[in-house]
């Protein structure tokens, strides 16, 4: 007999006292499933003041890492333990300790997609939603960001009294966005408002209308009275703007973005990982410590 995956993850989830966070990059049948979906901030909130005994995180490593640090006496697990990201994979812990060292002054801010090594080493995280707001209210002059280039060159532009050391790391599927797309889309729809996530290049970011967060991006397309959107992010997105908004139009530039690592995660990985308990994101606990320094000081600074 066929399983009903949808239904035995309702009842797995409950039996084992479980909330299932999905991020918006998931495929549409897994935010339909989850009990929360949203950016990575909003998702850290949950995993940190949850009431359940175990977390099912449906996104990407840096992000069930992530959880488990907020909340080491949960069970955190990830469904497919092959879902990383590549830009959290450009920055490692000798990197950073080598630029601490050259830049003694400086504060270290992390962007949440890094690994719990990285964030050990820093003074503070950031997402997309908060790292403008994090790096005005730091009192130092000079920052060390990492390891996306891009958003701490959007955050560094409007905050030009402050000196940035940025790391060389960028986000693989925001890269394939051309300039020449938002032009084609705005020639062939001069109505249209162009909506870009901050991993996006410049030259994207600077034909864009609104430049946020998932979540901003998506609260931005809700509230707009127009009528078409071009989206510069993950094309998992629209599975939200389409339920929000039925009657608008989405564009996605070129021929899509599709973050291979975010879709790796299916109904069958969910219901297999709630049935075996399996994959348990484990942390030696001092690394976890030093970890939870960087993303607590986030929430008191960034919320
Ligand atoms: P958000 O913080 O906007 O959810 O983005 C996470 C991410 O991985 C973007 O590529
Ligand atoms: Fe990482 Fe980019 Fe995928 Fe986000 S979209 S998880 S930054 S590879």
């Amino acid at each position: 007999m066929e399983i009903n995956f949808k239904n035995e993850i309702l009842r797995l989830k409950k039996e084992k006292n479980s909330i299932i966070l999905a991020h918006y990059y998931q495929r549409p049948d897994i935010q339909d499933i989850a009990d929360a979906v949203g950016d990575s901030y909003y998702l850290s909130k949950i995993a940190k003041d949850c009431e359940e005994n175990t977390i099912v995180f449906c996104g990407v490593k840096f992000m069930a890492e992530s959880a488990k640090i907020l909340s080491p006496k949960k069970t955190v697990l990830i469904p497919v333990i092959e879902a990383g990201c590549p830009m959290a994979d450009m920055a490692d812990a000798d990197g950073v300790r080598e630029l601490k060292r050259k830049h003694p002054s400086a504060k270290v801010v992390c962007y949440i997609n890094s690994s719990a090594e990285v964030k050990a080493m820093s003074d503070i995280c950031c997402t997309s939603s908060n790292a403008l707001k994090i790096a005005k209210n730091l009192k130092e002059e000079e920052i060390i960001f990492l390891p996306d280039r891009n958003l701490g060159q959007y955050i560094s532009e409007q905050i030009p009294e402050k000196k940035f050391i940025l790391w060389n790391g960028f986000c693989i599927t925001h890269k394939k966005v051309k300039p020449e797309e938002l032009t084609k889309a705005k020639n062939l729809h001069p109505d249209i408002l162009i909506a870009a996530h901050p991993e996006c290049e410049k030259s994207v970011r600077d034909a864009a209308d609104f430049i946020g967060s998932t979540g901003e991006i998506i609260s931005f397309v809700n509230k707009s009275s127009n009528k078409r959107f071009l989206i510069a992010t993950e094309e998992g997105v629209l599975h939200k703007m389409k339920l929000n908004d039925p009657d608008k139009e989405f564009y996605i530039p070129g021929g899509g973005m599709s973050c291979i690592n975010m879709k790796k995660t299916y109904l069958k990985d969910v219901y297999n990982c709630l049935l075996n308990m399996e994959y348990k994101i484990e942390l030696d606990e001092d690394l976890r410590q030093k970890a939870f320094n960087a993303l607590s000081n986030m929430h008191k600074l960034g919320g």
